[in-house]
C-alpha cells in the first residue's frame, strides 16, 4: 500500500525539480509516475535520443527512495514523425484524419508508427534496464478501442474476419447480411463501418464484430509492447491504464498477458442529493480488483477540481482526497498516485487541478495528502489480508458493446443494473467481487447474473450448473435476448436460461423515462423503470406483480428452486428500493452473515492471518455513528476507519 504522484518534469523549470523531490520525499510519497507523453523530449529528432533529462529526474527520485513506473511516451508522437508520416493518425468514421494538437491520435495498427513506437519502446528499455529506480512500466496512456477506419484498420479488419469465418458466404449467414442486400461477394468489399449516421441503421452483427476487432487491435499492440519491455528490461512489471471511456477495450483480455491491472479512479467531487443516483466509486475498484481477481493500482487519482476540456468543477469536499484514497486500498489498490504533483501552468490541462495549486503554495489539499500519507503508513501491515467476497456480479464486454449498439430504451444503459446490484448487497455489508463472465464461480453463494444479453453457451452451462449444486443466482431482464452473433435467438425470454428462472416473457414493453408500480406479496409497492417483461410462471413463484398498465396482475419478479440452488428473475430494471429488497431475501435465504450500516457507510472485511480487519468508510459529505461488531463508531464525513478483532 504504497502513495505516489504523477510527475512531468518535462513541464516544469529544472530549478524546481529536487524542491519537488524534497517535498515528496518529507511527505511520505513514495512512487512516481513519469513520462507517459514525453516522446518529443526522449526522440527530439528522428532516430537522436535524449535520455539525460529523464536520468536526471529518476536520479533525483531514487536518491530520496521514491520508486520509479515509467511510461512508453507512444499516446504522443512527436511532430516530426506526424510531418513525415502525416498517415499515422486515425481516420473517424466520418472518413476524416483526426486533426492534430491533441493527443491520443495515433493509430495503432499503422506499420509505420509501430515500426517508431518499438523503437522508442526497445531505446528506453534497453537504456533503464539496469536502473533500479525503475520499478515498472506503464504502456502508453488510457489506451481505447477506438474505432479507425484507416486502410492499415481495414486490411486488418478483414482479416480478422477471415480467420474468423473463412469465407464471405459464412459471413453473410453469421451477419444476416440478406437483410438490404449487404451480401458481401468478394473480401474486397469488406470495410469498417463508416459514416456519419448513427449505429443503429448498421447491423448489429456486423457492428458487434467491429468493436470486438477494435478491442482486440488495441490488445495486440499492448501485447507488442508488454513484449519488448520484458525482453529488453526484464523483471519488470508491466501494466497499462484503463478507465470508463466511450470505447472500451475488453479488460479481461486486455490484462491476460500484463502483470497488474491500473486504474484511473477520478471519483465525483459532489454527493448526489437524490438517493437514486450513485454515490460511490466503490463499484469500479470492485470491478477493477476482479479483473486479474487481485491487487491493482490507481494510476492517477483524484487530487483537485476537473475542468480543462468543460468548465471547471467542484473542489473535492474536505476529507475526499484522503477518503477517497483510503477506500481505493480498502477495495484492493495497492499503490494510489495522485494525478497530479502539481497544476499545470502550460497547455490544455492548466485547469485540472493537482495537490498544490499554480501557485506551488501547499494549501487545503496538499494537508489533507500528508494527513493521508501518515494514515497509509497505518494500515500497511494489512496489504497481505484477503478480500473474501461471498458474492459476485458478472460482467463483460460482449453485454456493453452490443447495448451501445442497440440502446434497448430511453434511459437503459448496461452497467446500472449492475451498480444497483452491487450497491444493495454492499450495503448489506457484504464484499462482493464483480469478475469477467467467464470466471470460475467456485466459492461463490451467490452470483449476479444481469443482463446476460450475448449469448456464450458455456456461461449458460456454467450458471446452470451453478445453481443446481445450491448456489443463488440473479439473473435479471435483457438476458438469453442474442446469440454470439448479436442476432436475436428464437425463443421465450430468457431464452437459454428459461429453465432455470421457471419462468418465460409472454412480452416485453419498453418504456423508456416512464415507470410502473409493482407491489410484493407483503405488499409492498415499488417502481419499474425503463423496461417490463410480461412474465408467466413455469414453475417460478412470484415475488412481484405489475400493479398497473394492460399487463396488471402478471409477474415482474419471480424466484424459482432449481437442483439444490436457487434461481431469481428480476423482468424489471427497478428503483435501488427493488435490488435491495431482493438482495435482502437472496442474502438471509444464503444464511450470510450482514450487518446494519446507515445510509452511504461502506465496509470491506478483509482477512488474514488470525486477523480481520473491518474497513469502514463514510462515502457522505454527513457525519455518521453507528454500532458495529458491538462497537460504536463514528465516522466524520469521507473518514474510513479501520477495525480489528
Ligand atoms: C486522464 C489522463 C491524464 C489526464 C487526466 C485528467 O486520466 O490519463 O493524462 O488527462 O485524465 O484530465
Ligand atoms: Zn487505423
Amino acid at each position: 500500500m504504497r502513495i505516489g504522484v504523477d510527475y512531468y518534469p518535462e513541464h516544469w523549470d529544472r530549478a524546481l525539480w529536487a524542491a519537488d523531490a524534497d517535498l515528496m520525499q518529507e511527505t511520505g510519497v513514495e512512487l512516481v509516475r513519469l513520462a507517459e507523453f514525453a516522446w518529443c523530449r526522449l526522440e527530439p529528432q528522428d532516430g537522436v535520443f535524449d535520455f539525460a533529462w529523464l536520468d536526471e529526474a529518476v536520479a533525483l527520485f531514487a536518491e530520496r527512495g521514491i520508486d520509479v513506473v515509467l511510461c512508453t511516451p507512444t499516446s504522443c508522437p512527436p511532430m516530426w514523425l506526424y510531418e513525415k508520416h502525416p498517415d499515422i493518425v486515425q481516420i473517424q468514421q466520418d472518413g476524416t484524419p483526426i486533426r492534430l494538437g491533441i493527443r491520443g491520435h495515433r493509430c495503432v495498427t499503422n506499420p509505420t508508427f509501430l515500426e517508431y513506437a518499438d523503437r522508442i519502446t526497445v531505446e528506453m528499455a534497453r537504456h533503464y534496464a539496469g536502473n533500479p529506480a525503475v520499478t515498472g512500466w506503464q504502456i502508453d496512456n488510457e489506451l481505447e478501442a477506438y474505432h479507425c477506419c484507416c486502410p492499415h484498420c481495414t486490411e486488418e479488419y478483414r482479416a480478422w474476419l477471415t480467420a474468423k469465418y473463412g469465407t464471405v458466404e459464412n459471413l453473410n449467414r453469421a451477419y444476416g447480411n440478406v437483410v438490404w442486400s449487404g451480401e458481401y461477394s468478394a473480401w474486397s468489399q469488406v470495410a469498417p463501418p463508416v459514416g456519419t449516421y448513427p449505429h443503429a441503421w448498421l447491423n448489429p452483427a456486423r457492428m458487434l464484430d467491429f468493436y470486438r476487432f477494435c478491442s482486440d487491435s488495441v490488445i495486440d499492440f499492448i501485447n507488442r509492447q508488454a513484449a519488448l519491455l520484458r525482453k529488453h528490461c526484464p523483471g519488470r512489471p508491466v501494466t497499462t491504464n484503463v478507465w470508463f471511456c466511450e470505447y472500451m477495450q475488453d479488460f479481461y483480455k486486455t490484462f491476460e498477458n500484463l502483470d497488474f491491472l491500473s486504474y484511473d479512479n477520478y471519483p465525483s467531487a459532489t454527493v448526489p442529493a437524490n438517493s437514486e443516483e450513485c454515490y460511490s466509486h466503490a463499484f469500479h475498484l470492485d470491478l477493477m480488483r476482479g479483473v486479474k481477481r487481485g491487487p491493482f493500482f490507481i494510476m492517477e487519482q483524484l487530487s483537485g477540481g476537473t475542468g480543462c476540456w468543460g468548465p471547471m468543477g467542484r473542489q473535492p469536499l474536505p476529507g475526499m482526497i484522503k477518503g477517497f484514497t483510503l477506500q481505493s486500498f480498502a477495495h484492493g489498490a495497492d499503490a494510489v498516485l495522485h494525478f497530479r504533483w502539481r497544476t499545470a501552468t502550460v497547455g490544455a490541462e492548466m485547469h485540472w487541478h493537482g495537490l498544490l495549486d499554480h501557485s506551488n503554495v501547499p494549501g487545503r489539499r496538499f494537508r489533507e495528502f500528508a494527513d493521508l500519507c501518515s494514515a497509509v503508513r497505518e494500515i500497511k501491515p494489512l496489504r497481505d489480508t484477503a478480500i473474501k467476497s461471498d458474492v459476485a456480479i458478472l460482467m463483460a464486454f460482449d453485454h456493453e458493446y452490443a447495448f451501445k449498439i442497440q440502446p434497448q430504451t430511453n434511459g437503459y444503459y448496461y452497467l446500472e443494473q449492475l451498480q444497483r446490484l452491487h450497491r444493495a448487497f454492499t450495503a448489506l455489508g457484504l464484499n462482493v467481487d464483480i469478475i469477467g463472465q467467464h470466471e470460475d464461480l467456485s466459492g461463490y453463494r451467490i452470483v449476479c447474473a444481469p443482463e446476460m444479453y450475448v449469448t456464450d453457451s458455456a456461461v449458460v452451462e456454467r450458471l446452470h450448473r451453478f445453481a443446481e449444486s445450491g448456489g443463488t443466482v440473479i439473473l435479471t431482464t435483457r438476458s438469453g435476448v442474442k446469440d454470439e452473433h448479436n442476432n436475436c435467438i428464437m425463443a421465450q425470454l430468457p431464452g437459454p436460461y428459461r429453465d432455470m428462472v421457471g419462468a418465460h416473457a409472454e412480452e416485453y414493453n419498453p418504456i423508456g423515462y416512464d415507470s410502473t408500480p409493482i407491489v410484493f406479496d407483503d405488499g409492498a409497492v415499488m417502481d419499474a423503470r425503463q423496461w417490463c417483461d410480461i412474465l408467466v410462471c413455469d414453475t417460478a413463484n412470484v415475488l412481484a406483480r405489475y400493479n398497473a398498465e394492460y399487463y396488471k396482475g402478471s409477474p415482474a419478479i419471480t424466484r424459482n428452486a432449481y437442483g439444490t440452488g436457487k434461481v431469481y428473475y428480476i423482468g424489471v430494471v427497478g428503483t435501488q428500493p427493488v435490488y435491495d429488497r431482493i438482495a435482502r431475501t437472496a442474502a438471509d435465504e444464503a444464511g450470510l452473515d450482514t450487518v446494519e450500516l446507515p445510509d452511504r457507510v461502506e465496509l470491506v472485511t478483509r482477512t488474514g492471518d488470525g486477523v480481520r480487519a473491518r474497513f469502514v468508510f463514510n462515502n457522505d459529505d454527513q457525519p455518521k455513528a453507528f454500532a458495529l461488531d458491538g462497537r460504536e463508531v463514528a465516522l466524520e464525513p469521507f473518514e474510513m476507519k479501520v477495525l480489528t478483532d
